[in-house]
């Protein structure tokens, strides 16, 4: 345990990538009711869709803990977890738990389902349907969210580890051989400005074909 120090553990874009997603989740929550802010509703929408796919793509090609497969597990491993929490014997590795890592993957489809069923309900296909499909997919990632965010804060304390510090810094306790050797600043900084014009190009009304 002793000779475990702070050690780089999330690359640049996978950090800009959850705050960029936590800004346009809530606020395309918090501009969902208002007629007048429709454009900047979809604005918010579309571009937690962009961060999404990607991510898809950066889970394959990225760091190794923002890969898939250092955090999509079997049902095995994430029983093995969940069992490990109840009697003390946590098995910590720096990366994502199993079954953090399936609620993460969850969130991220169901963010995808809420842009689709988005857009369907923009071009009124199926009358009302998709309308009532959005809401419903997004109220539910909402409790997702929710639960997540608890999740976040009680591993935080169940580790003694801040957690959420980590998706800040990047950094977290381990071994200084299970660092990752490039922080990717400039994939992460890409991907800030991509995230903004996505933002602009929709507010402003230059991609119709997704917003009429
Ligand atoms: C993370 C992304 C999104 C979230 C969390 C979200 C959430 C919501 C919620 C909760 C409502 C219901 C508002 C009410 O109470 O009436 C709503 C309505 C709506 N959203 Fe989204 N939304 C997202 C993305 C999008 C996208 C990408 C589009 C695509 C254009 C879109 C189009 C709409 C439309 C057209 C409505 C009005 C539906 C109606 O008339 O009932 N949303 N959204
Ligand atoms: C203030 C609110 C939030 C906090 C404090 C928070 C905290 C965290 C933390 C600490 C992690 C890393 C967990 C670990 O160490 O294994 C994480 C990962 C993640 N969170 Fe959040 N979260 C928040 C909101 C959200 C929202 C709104 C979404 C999506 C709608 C979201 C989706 C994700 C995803 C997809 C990951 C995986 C990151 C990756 O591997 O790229 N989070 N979050």
């Amino acid at each position: 345990m002793n000779n475990k120090q702070a050690i780089l553990v999330w690359d640049a874009p996978t950090r800009a990538f959850h705050w960029l997603l936590v800004i346009s989740f809530f606020g395309a929550w918090l501009t969902s009711e208002s007629e007048r802010l429709q454009m900047i509703h979809y604005a918010f929408g579309y571009s937690a869709v962009a961060l999404v796919l990607f991510r898809l793509i950066w889970g394959f090609i990225g760091t190794k803990y923002a890969r898939f497969y250092q955090f999509i597990k079997g049902p095995n491993e994430m029983i093995k977890h969940a069992k490990g929490l109840f009697n003390g014997h946590q098995h910590i590795t720096p990366g994502h738990n199993p079954v953090g890592g399936i609620v993460m993957v969850g969130l991220m489809l169901m963010i995808l389902l809420i842009g689709l069923t988005g857009y369907l309900g923009v071009k009124e296909f199926l009358g009302n349907f998709m309308n009532e499909a959005h809401e419903t997919i997004a109220s539910l990632a909402l409790a997702l969210v929710i639960i997540h965010i608890a999740a976040a804060v009680i591993m935080s304390l169940l580790q003694n580890e801040n957690l959420v510090r980590a998706m800040i810094n990047g950094k977290k306790k381990g071994l200084p051989e299970q660092a990752i050797r490039f922080p990717q600043y400039l994939i992460g900084f890409l991907l800030l400005l991509a995230w903004a014009y996505s933002f602009y190009i929709i507010v402003s009304g230059a991609v119709p074909a997704l917003t009429q």
